[in-house]
């Protein structure tokens, strides 16, 4: 007989997640979580499935048909674009100034593409000339970019000059929406993007686990008239799109209170106002940005690509980055991060995202993060930056 595992009790803390995700999750979206599940062919499920792609129309800013949510996190999403999108032996241009515009070089390159890198240096957007001058030099039908980047803080800004550039060599955009959409400004039609994806656990605070995706008409065409099939079953658009169509057939089993969860975020956000969400952000985090920067804590961004949903907050010098983030979970219950690749150990990653992105979030974390690292001896103007910070969040 096998000897069972004694599984105990488990009981997550209570946390302050302003990390690059997840965020914190609203109890409407808790409650929705736990209702009923149903057959994933259910008349109830489908009408679930209907109402979130008309929110993925109204967040994403398109009247694409093909609009849904892909059965898995913000990473199936970028396999899902990428492996439709590219057959193999095409060239996909994507950007190296960040740990998830190379990610999409990888995930590209397992799709058979020949893979070529636009440059900036970490932390700036990318440059519309240099891109212009990359497909001149590769001629990529594919370009990939990240709106927000969660690895840097950048926001891309020339988003609509950037896709100009790829529609006038005939090539296809990607753009990488995780950390933004819902909490930052994104027009897909208006901007003439063609495959955007985005993640469920961030800016809609939602459990991660389902992730909206949009494709354009021509992008679907491209994706029909393949000579190859998608080297994925799984996340195969043809197939998936099965599920999604007007009459759906089984495809695979819908992830079906993960998307009552996201249907309920949905809700909320066309109840808030997508605009309005917008200036959420910007304000709340705004309210950080100002604390820290009069505090003495520079961020790693120029203002003009700062990215409100993540904050890159230069680490101070002689300070231990790992041993504050320590002490801001086991003091104070705050979730942030530290820095990746070329920014590792040189900045603080603080999210501001979505049911997180409160006021008195914002309060909490600028008074703890402050106190700590004055703590650390670290040469901060705690006061001044607390007082900053109380000023911005009661305009
Ligand atoms: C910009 C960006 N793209 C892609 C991903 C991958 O998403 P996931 O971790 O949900 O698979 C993330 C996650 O942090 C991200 O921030």
């Amino acid at each position: 007989m096998r000897e069972s595992p004694a599984i105990g009790d488990h009981i997550p803390p209570d946390r302050t997640l302003l990390g690059p995700g997840p965020s914190n999750i609203h109890p409407r979206v808790y409650n929705a979580m736990s209702e009923t599940v149903v057959g994933y062919l259910d008349d109830s499920y489908v009408d679930v499935m209907n109402d979130v792609q008309e929110g993925l129309r109204y967040l994403f800013g398109t009247e694409n048909e093909y609009t849904f949510a892909v059965s898995g996190t913000g990473s199936a999403a970028m396999e899902t674009a990428f492996t439709n999108l590219l057959e193999p032996g095409e060239t996909v241009l994507v950007p190296s100034n960040g740990y998830f515009g190379k990610r999409m070089g990888e995930v590209a390159s397992r799709a058979g593409a020949e893979v070529v890198y636009v440059d900036a240096p970490w932390g700036e957007s990318l440059d519309p000339g240099a891109v212009a001058d990359a497909f001149e030099k590769h001629q990529p039908t594919v370009f990939g970019f990240v709106h927000g980047e969660t690895s840097t803080g950048v926001k891309q800004t020339a988003v609509p000059e950037l896709a100009e550039i790829a529609h006038e060599h005939d090539a296809y955009t990607i753009a990488d929406t995780v950390a933004s959409l819902g909490g930052v400004e994104f027009h897909t039609d208006e901007w003439n993007i063609d495959v955007v994806y985005s993640g469920s656990q961030k800016c809609l605070s939602a459990p991660p686990g389902v992730s909206p995706i949009t494709f354009s008409d021509r992008a679907v065409e491209k994706i029909h008239a393949r000579e190859k099939p998608v080297r994925s079953w799984y996340l195969d658009l043809e197939g998936v799109w099965e599920y999604w169509d007007n009459d759906p057939n089984y495809h695979h089993t819908g992830p079906i209170s993960s998307m009552y969860a996201l249907r309920e975020a949905l809700r909320m956000v066309c109840e808030e106002g997508v605009e309005n969400r917008w200036e959420r952000h910007e304000r709340v985090a705004g309210a950080l940005k100002a604390g820290v920067e009069e505090m003495g804590m520079p961020l790693a961004v120029e203002d003009e690509c700062w990215l409100p949903t993540l904050n890159a907050v230069s680490v101070p010098d002689g300070v231990d980055d790992e041993r504050i983030l320590e002490r801001l979970v086991s003091e104070h219950g705050i979730e942030i991060v530290g820095g990746l690749g070329a920014f590792d150990g040189e900045i603080f990653r603080v999210g501001c995202m979505g049911n997180s992105a409160r006021p008195e979030n914002v309060a909490h974390f600028v008074t703890a993060f402050g106190n700590v690292l004055a703590d650390e001896g670290a040469d901060v103007d705690v006061g001044a930056g607390i007082a900053v910070t109380a000023a911005a969040l009661s305009e």
